[in-house]
């Protein structure tokens, strides 16, 4: 399969009877990119996967590769590589015969089989267990194997759904770093479906956000992490504390917003006007235990390690996630105040 400068995606919709499971996807993928599909369960990732891969037809849009229209294509001849998130491989083939299946369907030459395939199994480092069979293997070299068998083809895209889901966390965290220097080493271009912002983040060149079948933002890890574009990509991206407040003083951006009788600065993402409700959002890492600040009191406090999480309750009733290394205590008077910057204020 030669590859592609650029896949675009135009209004790619799918309609299950009369629910949208994916309005309107407008997003163009440039050859090599890591693209992360990011969004809670049920917004649409795997439907948008599955109408790039052609095992669903839309109901409307257009797929463009170049200057060829492909979404009329079936899977097999747009020639994108598949992992899933079950690995789908085959039982009762070997890791070695597994991978050169696709090969063998191709009725490429002996050699040339053997050949890519025991690059395959040397990329991925399974060459110790080629000759066991899946059963045989631990969820990891599973999956490794299930790698290996989409990118044996040289396909031109790589689409993977939550292929990290099975495995433990330490499982996962390795892999992250296995697939995105397969990635990388292969010279792919992917496109990743996951729940997990944190693995969305590190992995990918780009994200897509989505929510209720429609896209929320696309950008870089840092762009969406310090900049979401409304407060449901701010709460999908860790800002847990969101907090229902009232805006009273404009200056360009910057909002004033009253928390706990103090008043405290913020950014104003879209249009906010003194007076009106808005949504602070705000990461508990960035809200910090001090001397002088708003006045609360601890409630809840978790043990995390170097870290406690704490649940602070202020005067107005309202509640603040904060992470301290302090040992603190439920009970305990604080003072708080937030980092300068990192509060930001949507329109409710
Ligand atoms: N074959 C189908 N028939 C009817 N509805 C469907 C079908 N497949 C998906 N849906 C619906 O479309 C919406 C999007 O589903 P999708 O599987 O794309 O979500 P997802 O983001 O992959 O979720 P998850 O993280 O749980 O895998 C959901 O509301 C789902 O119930
Ligand atoms: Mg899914």
């Amino acid at each position: 399969m030669t590859g592609f400068d650029q896949l675009r995606l135009e209004g790619v919709s799918r309609r299950f009877g009369t629910a949208d499971a994916l309005s309107g996807l407008d997003l163009t993928i440039e050859r090599g990119e890591f693209i992360a599909l990011l969004g809670p369960s049920g917004c649409g990732k795997s439907t948008a996967l599955n109408c790039l891969a052609g095992l669903l037809p839309l109901t409307a849009g257009a797929i463009w590769q170049d200057d060829q229209r492909i979404d009329t294509l079936p899977p097999e001849k747009r020639g994108f590589g598949m992992v899933f998130q079950n690995y789908a491989l085959f039982p009762h083939l070997t890791v070695r015969d597994n991978i050169a299946f696709g090969l063998r369907m191709r009725h490429l030459p002996k050699d040339d089989v053997r050949r890519r395939t025991t690059e395959a199994i040397e990329t991925v480092q399974l060459t110790e267990h080629a000759s066991k069979l899946p059963g045989q293997l631990s969820g990891g070299q599973q999956q490794r194997v299930a790698i290996a068998r989409a990118t044996v083809l040289e396909p031109s895209l790589v689409l993977m759904d939550e292929p990290l889901s099975n495995l433990d966390a330490k499982l996962r965290l390795e892999m992250r770093t296995e697939i995105r220097r397969l990635h990388q080493s292969l010279g792919l271009t992917t496109v990743y479906v996951t729940h997990d912002q944190e693995e969305a983040l590190s992995m990918a060149d780009r994200l897509v956000v989505m929510r209720q079948g429609k896209v929320q933002q696309i950008g870089t890890p840092e762009e969406v992490h310090t900049k979401p574009s409304t407060w449901h990509v701010a709460d999908f991206m860790g800002y847990r504390n969101l907090l229902p407040l009232k805006a009273s003083q404009m200056n360009g951006d910057q909002v004033t917003v009253d928390l706990g009788g103090t008043a405290i600065r913020g950014s104003a993402q879209g249009a906010v006007a003194p007076g009106d409700d808005v949504i602070a959002a705000v990461r508990p890492e960035d809200v910090k235990l001090a001397d002088q600040g708003v006045k609360g009191l601890i409630e809840v406090v978790e043990y995390q390690g170097r870290e406690r999480a704490v649940e602070v309750v202020l005067d107005d009733d309202v509640r603040l996630h904060v992470r301290t290394e302090r040992r603190v205590e439920a009970g305990e008077q604080v003072a708080l105040t937030v980092t300068p910057g990192r509060l930001l204020v949507y329109p409710s």
